[in-house]
């Protein structure tokens, strides 16, 4: 396995092996690697001659009061696991490299950006459309591998991909979860103790919804509002409910009213100082 750091040498090394007919997957992350990560390269190590993992705590996708400072990191762990999965390499551009003097372009997708996850942080999703054509510019994958544990961010790809003629496969990763239900993420180690007790009850809420669902409630408002109500009751500690909403799983537009299409349950929860966001699909 190689580490590149730089990325003029990515591209070169992509340019090469795009020539030499091998297929590349790109599985782009933040690092702080844990099982949710390593489901993404797992698949892409299925799909693809050459697995590029990136690592790379984009500073231009947090806003200026959120936990950039706070974002955990740990390069060499990150490395061993890459290395076990069959990884043939990691890409880990500094800052300086990605975002150079005069830098001034950003992609932007307009509309999906707007509500749930881009309703609380204006600048995210730019962010990531940005930091992501940049990547798949480097990388030239066939195929990127995302996570439906960020639903929105998923759907914001697709979009863009399609928008901006990118000839790229993009592939979504079901939701890897803890035994106790928790939605893997590397903000879980910012949890004291208690709250990463209470954490699991996000999901124990939407699933009770989906019950509730399957059993016939079909009412958008009323399947949310049980969603806040579980967890005034199984949380203890400070917490907010940034969102609780039904959105079409494929145009990803708000429910209100009666379910009829394919829908997903969607949530962000502030747990003490830390913010989670989770989802689950709602089978008709
Ligand atoms: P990061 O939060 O590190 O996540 C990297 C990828 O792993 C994303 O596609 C995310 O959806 C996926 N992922 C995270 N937790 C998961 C879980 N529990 N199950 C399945 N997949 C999971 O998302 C980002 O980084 C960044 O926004 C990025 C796309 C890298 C752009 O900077």
């Amino acid at each position: 396995m190689q580490q590149i750091k730089c990325s003029k040498d990515i591209q070169a090394f992509a340019l090469e092996s795009r020539r030499a007919g091998k297929t590349i997957a790109l599985v782009p992350t933040m690092g702080y690697l844990h099982d949710g990560h390593l489901m993404l390269m797992r698949k892409a190590r299925e799909k693809a001659d050459l697995v590029i993992v990136s690592i790379f705590v984009n500073p231009i996708q947090f806003g200026p009061n959120e936990d950039l400072d706070r974002y955990p990191q740990d390069l060499e762990g990150d490395l061993a696991k890459c290395k076990t999965l069959g990884v043939d390499v990691v890409f880990t551009p500094t800052n300086e490299d990605l975002y150079p003097d005069l830098f001034q372009t950003s992609v932007e997708v307009k509309e999906i950006t707007k509500d749930l996850c881009g309703a609380g942080r204006p600048n995210h999703f730019q962010g990531v459309t940005t930091v992501v054509s940049k990547l798949f510019n480097l990388t030239l994958p066939n195929l990127a591998f995302f996570g439906e544990k960020d639903f929105q961010q998923l759907a914001v790809i697709r979009r863009m991909v399609i928008d901006l003629n990118f000839p790229i496969e993009i592939v979504g990763v079901e939701i890897v979860r803890e035994r106790n239900g928790l939605a893997m993420s590397s903000r879980n180690a910012n949890l004291p103790a208690r709250e990463r007790e209470e954490a699991p009850s996000i999901y124990q809420a939407l699933s009770h919804a989906k019950t509730l669902y399957q059993q016939g409630l079909k009412e958008s408002e009323k399947l949310c509002q049980t969603v806040s109500k579980q967890l005034e009751e199984k949380i203890s500690s400070p917490f907010r409910v940034e969102y609780v909403k039904i959105y079409d799983a494929l145009k990803l537009t708000e429910i209100k009213g009666r379910i009829t299409t394919p829908t997903v349950l969607l949530i962000a929860v502030h747990l003490g100082g830390t913010r989670l966001i989770d989802n689950l699909q709602l089978e008709n």
